[in-house]
């Protein structure tokens, strides 16, 4: 098998070392004059250079070459040795592995012997702040008196975790995500000597993906290129799961244009197409600064075709700063918040609901907006609150506290026959309709998707005598389910399908309760300000509520 690509395209000299140019001259400058500290401490994102650069760094103070503006040489013995993974003196130890307090006594019992192969035994320490208090005191120990001939450099993403005892010993040095220009320019140049054949914006794309990350890019492109076949922009949309741009444009469209149901079916269709929330989030938030960057009169710094930044400076016009910063820290708190596997779109999809919430138009001129009842189905005109329902029979149902009335009126618009109350849903588990969940959604979604979207983010527990349990994760969801509207819908679609009436109680899941974890309940302080907005994640099209 080959190798991989980001392994075979590893820096050998300082000057393959992308985006870190800061770090990589003051050690140099060490290098050259023979100052070299005896603790460094690495620190930034994945895939940027750290462990690289400390490769390179135990390689150079190794060199047998004379010049020492020549170091590494990557020819005399010793880089070679380095290179090829058997130089006795360079020591890696992955502070995340079970064996790392071992490790550590074992580095501090030999730390005393002289290097065998060269000058300096060169510890490299990755993901540090992963030490036990244990290790990390017996770190620490060897840190305050390091012998002459010993060198540390400690990794880690996450500096916030290295105890100030043990940063106040160390050169420190940070990585910084490297900016989507120069991993362009980097890929493009790869693709020539592997020769490649790929667009311009296939590699903008996997640059943008990437995050910063050239690990992640350079990984992508090789997934991307194995096939062997020439590589365009809609390769990578397929490779990575969204057309992602589009579903941005069309998200921040939707906020401006207060098309709220609107945006919502295309983030749906997004994530139905794969595309992962959080990193949807993310793409979301890299447009978003690049609308507060132009907002902030600084385009230059933007990274993207001359097109899209035409594109960024119309939008950027529509918004105001307030509200950009605002949208920043929404779709933010979802690229960065917790999923669980059973609703991944829920944060999501709630700090959408939040930005475009605050773009709507005041209640009083919103009821002035004409209503849209078309290819609705007729429940919706019943609502909770309408207590003049006519043609409106109670289910029969054991559950009679929880039976809900239902409109069994039958019309042409409905999206199934009219739910017949009776008809038995006896045949029906819970497994047969998990296996139908995604069919009964889209059924849903076309005549209601903010019925769709509350569907989403519940978890169907259990059918008992008829009654199809849902769990929701918060009582605002619940709450915004357990109407007429979104339970008739739901028993419409699947009565459709099933050919079975069910009933619809929806229940709030506590975490200790949901005893196979699949559901976690989300960020508070999103639900909370949805519930401030008054539970309106009703897209303004959909329903005359009030
Ligand atoms: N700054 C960079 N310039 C060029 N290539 C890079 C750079 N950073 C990372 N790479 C590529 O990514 C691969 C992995 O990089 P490296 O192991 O140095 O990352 P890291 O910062 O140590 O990441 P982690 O935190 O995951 O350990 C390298 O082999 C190289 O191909
Ligand atoms: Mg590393
Ligand atoms: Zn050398």
């Amino acid at each position: 098998m080959s190798q991989a690509l980001y392994r075979k395209w590893r820096p050998g000299t300082w000057d393959e070392v992308i985006g870190q140019e800061h770090i990589i001259q003051t050690i140099k400058n060490a290098i050259h004059s023979d100052k070299v500290g005896h603790a460094y401490l690495f620190a930034g994102p994945r895939g940027t250079g750290k462990t690289t650069t400390a490769r390179l760094l135990a390689k150079a103070v190794n060199c047998l070459n004379e010049d020492p503006t020549q170091r590494p040489c990557n020819q005399c013995a010793n880089c070679q040795a380095i290179q090829d993974a058997r130089f006795l003196d360079l020591i890696e130890i992955d502070a995340a592995s079970n064996t790392s307090v071992e490790d550590i006594r074992d580095l501090r019992d030999k730390i005393n012997f002289s290097p065998g192969q060269g000058r300096f035994k060169v510890y490299i320490i990755d993901e540090v702040h992963m030490l036990s208090t244990a290790a990390f005191n017996a770190l620490l120990k060897t840190l305050e008196e390091p012998p002459a001939h010993a060198i540390f450099v400690l990794a880690t993403t996450e500096i916030h975790k290295i105890p100030a005892t043990v940063l106040s010993r160390c050169q420190r040095h940070e990585f910084r995500r490297i900016p989507v220009k120069e991993i362009t320019a980097y890929l493009k140049e790869m693709c020539a000597q592997e020769h490649f054949t790929i667009s311009d914006d296939a590699l903008i794309s996997i640059a943008r993906h990437s995050t910063g990350c050239m690990r992640d890019a350079i990984s992508l492109l090789d997934q991307l290129t194995s096939s062997g076949v020439d590589i365009d922009i809609a390769n990578v949309h397929a490779v990575l799961g969204t057309a992602t741009n589009q579903v941005v444009l069309d998200l921040l469209s939707s906020i401006r244009n207060d098309e709220m149901g609107k945006g919502l079916t295309s983030l749906h269709q997004s994530m139905d197409a794969g595309s992962d929330p959080r990193q949807l989030a993310r793409q979301i938030v890299d447009y978003l600064r690049n609308l507060l960057l132009i907002k902030m009169g600084n385009v230059n710094q933007v990274d993207d075709t001359p097109e899209m930044i035409k594109q960024m400076q119309n939008d950027s016009k529509a918004f105001d700063m307030a509200d950009l910063i605002r949208f920043v820290k929404l779709f933010n708190e979802a690229a960065s918040g917790q999923t669980s596997s059973n609703q991944p779109g829920l944060a999501l999809e709630l700090a959408y609901a939040q930005a475009a919430l605050k773009n709507q138009p005041a209640p009083v001129a919103a009821a002035k907006e004409p209503v849209k009842t078309e290819a609705l189905p007729p429940t919706r005109k019943a609502t909770t609150k309408d207590t003049t329902q006519k043609k409106i029979a109670p289910v029969v149902d054991t559950q009679k506290k929880e039976a809900h009335p239902v409109n069994v009126e039958p019309t042409q618009e409905a999206p199934t026959a009219p739910v017949q109350a009776g008809k038995s849903a006896d045949g029906l588990t819970l497994n047969t309709l998990l296996e139908q969940w995604r069919q009964i959604r889209a059924i849903v979604k076309k005549h209601r998707p903010a019925t769709e979207a509350l569907l989403n983010s519940c978890k169907p527990l259990s059918i008992k005598k008829g009654v199809l349990s849902l769990g929701f994760a918060s009582e605002v969801l619940r709450g915004r389910m357990d109407q007429l509207e979104n339970t008739d819908l739901a028993r419409q679609a699947i009565a459709h399908l099933f050919d079975a009436d069910v009933q619809i109680r929806c229940v709030v899941i506590k975490e200790s309760q949901n005893t196979d974890n699949t559901v976690t309940a989300p960020d508070e302080s999103m639900l909370k300000t949805v519930l401030d907005l008054g539970g309106k994640l009703v897209p303004p099209d959909a329903n005359p509520e009030k």
